[in-house]
């Protein structure tokens, strides 16, 4: 593979380990249904297809990257719209809160509650006792907000010390109460699980840890709905080769895996997972084929990916199915951010935030590593998925990093 970058990539010192654990062929393993069982993501699917305002997100062809590379095909999937909360992430939280609240009236009123009367208001006396918590870098916690907000129940965010100004207000705009912990993300969720164990409130959480798995299966369940999309937009003959995703906890990740495993089973594509250097706790556990947890003493540009400890159920995934695992530095991404939004290879201009592009940022700098592509499997026939996960979530350091605005970028 070749690559030429008008704006030659500072540093772009990588790590990568290949998983030998994976299963390359063959169809889901009945043994991960207790993980992520396929009805959980067609339950998703189905319901979040009714919310006001769905439609799929963009599949943007990046022909002239591809031609760059020598591949057959780069597609970026732009979650920059998704329901006007800039990120995928509106998929999961929100759909968690929407779970939680069915289950909490069924249980609460002794008959089954629907999805459409929680959404219509019918028992909004009922959900406004219900308070909902959860720790985030943003946009986990939007979405969880947003979904509060929607369902009428009552939402606590905890936020780390480095979670920028405009991302609590963004928060705070959906009514929720935002709490910023003095300490980095795992201390924000260790904060939040305390007070809601204390004050009888429900987490809402995006990542799993021993004896809380069933609301951050939901959140998973509700990013699959990313791969169904895809699977509708591509021709079947176009089937991606290569999924190169970001990851912070691993969820998202792992329900894309997940969801492409159970989809097309043996012509699932190799799952490429990318992570910032400075929290490589994906990269560790497929390096020590555990869980391995990194204290992160500095945060990366990559706010969202910024997480030191992997979700339980997402490395249970990630163990068996995850190919490959590479770290990138924070220098890659101004860039990679610019060259988006000046049409990259001669694409239309492309909103994409810091955490969105690391994947793509990952294929560029692979590109420019011949031993590095080969050990992926990267030729001309690969054909590659990109997920676009975040716009501008971040107006201010996406102009910073831009030199423009997104809506000037838009144009
Ligand atoms: C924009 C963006 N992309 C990717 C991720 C990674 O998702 P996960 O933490 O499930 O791995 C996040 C997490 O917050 C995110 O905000």
């Amino acid at each position: 593979m070749r690559i030429t970058q008008s704006e030659p990539y500072v540093s772009a010192a990588m790590r990568h380990v290949h998983n030998a654990q994976a299963n390359g062929g063959g169809n889901w393993p009945e043994a991960l249904d207790p993980v992520l069982e396929p009805s959980l993501i067609d339950d998703a699917v189905d319901e979040i297809r009714r919310w006001p305002g769905y439609r799929p997100t963009p599949l943007i062809a990046l022909k002239g990257l591809s031609d760059e590379l020598g591949v057959a095909g780069v597609w970026y999937k732009d979650e920059a719209t998704r329901f006007g909360l800039g990120s995928f992430k509106a998929l999961g939280g929100a759909y968690a809160v929407l779970c939680l609240l069915r289950q909490i009236l069924t249980s609460k009123l002794g008959k089954s509650v629907g999805t459409e009367a929680i959404r219509s208001g019918e028992y909004r006396t009922e959900t406004r006792e219900v308070t909902v918590a959860t720790a985030t870098d943003g946009n986990h916690g939007r979405s969880v907000a947003w979904g509060a907000q929607q369902f009428g129940c009552r939402c606590m965010i905890y936020i780390h010390a480095e979670v920028s100004a405009v991302r609590k207000q963004a928060m705070e705009a959906y009514g929720a109460t935002v709490v910023r912990v003095n300490g980095n993300y795992d201390e924000s969720v260790r904060q939040a699980a305390a007070d809601a164990a204390e004050r009888g409130w429900h987490v809402v959480s995006d990542t799993s840890y021993p004896g809380y798995t069933e609301l951050p299966q939901r959140v998973m369940a509700g990013y699959g709905l990313m791969v169904d999309e895809v699977l509708d937009q591509l021709p079947p003959d176009q089937l991606p080769t290569h999924v190169f995703i970001q990851g912070g906890v691993g969820g998202l990740a792992a329900a894309v895996c997940a969801r492409f495993w159970q989809r097309l089973g043996d012509h699932r594509p190799r799952t490429v997972i990318a992570e910032p250097d400075q929290a490589d706790c994906l990269y560790r556990s497929a390096l020590h084929q555990k869980p391995v947890a990194v204290h992160i003493t500095e945060e990366s540009i990559m706010a969202g990916l910024s997480c030191g400890e992997v979700s339980q159920l997402a490395w249970n995934v990630l163990h068996h199915g995850a190919n490959d695992f590479i770290t990138i530095e924070d220098s890659l991404i101004g860039p990679t951010m610019r060259a988006l939004a000046e049409g990259l290879g001669g694409a239309a201009p492309i909103v994409g935030g810091e955490s969105g592009v690391a994947g793509l940022a990952a294929l560029i700098a692979v590109g420019a590593d011949p031993s590095l592509a080969a050990a992926l499997g990267l030729d001309s026939g690969s054909r590659i998925l990109l997920l676009g996960t975040e716009g501008a979530t971040d107006p201010e350091i996406y102009r910073d990093l831009v030199g423009r605005a997104a809506e000037t970028v838009l144009g």
